[in-house]
């Protein structure tokens, strides 16, 4: 992957999801209000939508609002909630246009009855993309999903001796979507603040100090430049290793 490819390479990872933090702090560096921040995250995930599909990921899974976050003041919550809207109805036809195919993981319950139709609308309107999957976890957290899939299995009356990994991945909310190959965290922050806690346990991890707003599309493409070099041995030996067992 040269400077100034605009691919990269043969090991682009399949699925890249991202842990978008650090909005807040972007604004007060700034003297600006924590929305503020949130406004230029949003601005930028257009950027790296466009650069997955630039680069060739075929799924891409965003944490914009965790069942923790409840926990922030209110007008920042009804901000978030207003920025969600905005976004489907300001975006929606171009990233249709681009071949995105939308998709939520969490629970849409909690959410005004109007911002729940839109983005069931927006699912329903992309379902048949193909160019890049875009999970938006949105009122999403990884005990919750857990929780979600084993009341789910008990109420189908699934037998112990059934549930093993692949059935487990059928019951949570990303059924169907491969695991993620490389989780990107900005701000700095070495935590998984219940994040895809089931499927993150093989992914490569990347963390970076810069904040959402300022990770732009060289930084992405750095991150998964990172990730070309990274050693994946999901408790096996490494290749080299493998194919001569001398070396072990
Ligand atoms: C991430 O940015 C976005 C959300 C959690 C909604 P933060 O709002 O967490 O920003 P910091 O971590 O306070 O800087
Ligand atoms: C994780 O960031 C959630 C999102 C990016 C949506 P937080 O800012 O909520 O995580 P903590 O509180 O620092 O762990
Ligand atoms: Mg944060």
């Amino acid at each position: 992957m040269g400077d100034n490819d605009t691919t990269c390479g043969s090991e682009v990872p399949t699925h890249v999801a991202i842990i978008m933090d650090g909005n807040g702090r972007w604004a007060l560096s700034r003297g600006l209000p924590r929305l503020a921040g949130h406004r230029a995250g949003t601005e930028n995930l257009r950027r790296i939508i466009r650069a997955c599909v630039e680069f060739g990921v075929k799924y891409l899974t965003i944490y914009a609002f965790s069942t923790e976050n409840w926990g922030r003041p209110r007008e920042e919550i009804e901000g978030l909630m207003h920025i969600l809207e905005d976004v489907i109805d300001k975006e929606l036809n171009e990233l249709n246009k681009e071949g995105v195919q939308l998709r939520h993981i969490g629970r849409l319950e909690r959410l005004a009855p109007k911002i729940q139709e839109k983005v069931l609308d927006a699912i329903a309107l992309t379902k048949n993309n193909q160019r890049l999957v875009l999970n938006v976890a949105f009122n999403y957290g990884g005990r919750d999903e857990i929780i979600c899939g084993i009341q789910k299995m008990i109420k189908e009356g699934v037998k112990p001796e059934e549930v093993n990994e692949h059935l487990v991945d059928r019951y949570l909310f990303t059924a169907g979507v491969p695991h993620p190959d490389l989780i990107i965290r900005t701000s700095g922050e070495l935590r998984i603040s219940n994040f895809l806690i089931w499927q993150a346990a093989y992914s490569e991890w990347y963390v970076t100090p810069t904040y959402w707003p300022d990770f732009n599309k060289e930084e992405f493409r750095k991150a998964l430049e990172a990730y070309t070099k990274r050693d994946r041995r999901f408790g096996g030996l490494s290749a080299t290793v493998a194919d001569n067992p001398s070396h072990a």
